[in-house]
């Protein structure tokens, strides 16, 4: 088989666990979490602080290996973490290439990066360093860094957490942008409701530690989205009555 570099019209990965539990030192935080994430699906996880979002991604990637249950997962991995993930020494350039070295021709290479830099509007940035850019421009690199090359499925914690309100609905329209050009299959973690429902195909409530799934909503509304549309205020209302947080006057 030969490997695709740009492999835009479709994705295969897919996830799967069953039964999943694990704990750290006699301290449960998943309790039994069921899920079948499908190929090309984005899949959001919602829930409190300290639930155990980390932990389930960390057992999705590979990185945890459950205490009981199993874990399975078809296609390339890659995954961005809540901190920053981008190299300090690299340029925006070096640092988006790091996910292009499986790319063996060199002007493939170039091209793609070029194109991924036009993307994430950097084509100016190339070869400035991450500690010369703003956090929602960091933040930007390591999108095009994750989605360059080939891999199939995406782990997001919460990447955009760090960001101002306004960055982060801006970021939330340019992940939708890239996945459009580069479809993959997605598990984003993160607490913030209306980003979730904004982002996702399907949203996963999670409650508090040991977690387990206590809500699934389906969100079928074309994307892009805004946060004041009907479709999504409906859902962010289903989740804060969910979390126990919808003020009943
Ligand atoms: N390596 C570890 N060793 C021991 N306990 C851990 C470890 N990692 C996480 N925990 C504990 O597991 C629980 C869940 O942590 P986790 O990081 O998965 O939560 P989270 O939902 O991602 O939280 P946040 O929203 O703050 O990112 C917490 O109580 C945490 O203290
Ligand atoms: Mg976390």
């Amino acid at each position: 088989m030969s490997v695709g570099v740009m492999k835009d019209s479709r994705t295969t990965g897919s996830l799967l666990l069953e039964k999943v539990a694990h704990g750290y030192n006699g301290l449960q935080v998943v309790h039994e979490v069921n899920l079948a994430v499908q190929p090309g699906e984005l899949v959001v996880l919602v829930g409190p602080s300290g639930c155990g979002k980390t932990t389930l991604l960390n057992l999705l990637s590979g990185f945890l290996t459950p205490v009981s249950g199993t874990v399975r997962t078809e296609g390339l991995v890659r995954t961005v973490y809540q901190q920053d993930g981008l190299f300090p020494w690299l340029t925006v350039g070096e640092n988006i290439g790091m996910g292009l070295r499986g790319v063996k021709d060199k002007g493939r290479q170039e091209r793609e990066l070029r194109e991924l830099l036009e993307l994430i509007h950097l084509g100016q940035f190339r070869d400035h360093y991450p500690h010369q850019l703003s956090g929602g421009m960091r933040q930007r690199v390591e999108l095009a860094r994750v989605v360059a090359g080939d891999s199939d499925i995406l782990l997001m914690d919460e990447p955009f957490s760090a960001l101002d309100y306004q960055t982060r609905i801006r970021m939330r329209q340019e992940l939708v942008q890239l996945l459009e050009k580069r479809p993959r299959t997605v598990v984003f973690v993160t607490h913030d409701i209306e980003e979730a429902v904004v982002l996702a195909d399907r949203v996963l409530v999670l409650s508090q530690r040991p977690t387990r799934i206590v809500r699934e909503l389906v969100i079928q509304a074309p994307r892009p989205r805004n946060p004041t549309d009907d479709v999504v205020v409906g859902a962010t209302r289903v989740i804060l009555e969910e979390l126990g947080l919808q003020v009943h006057r």
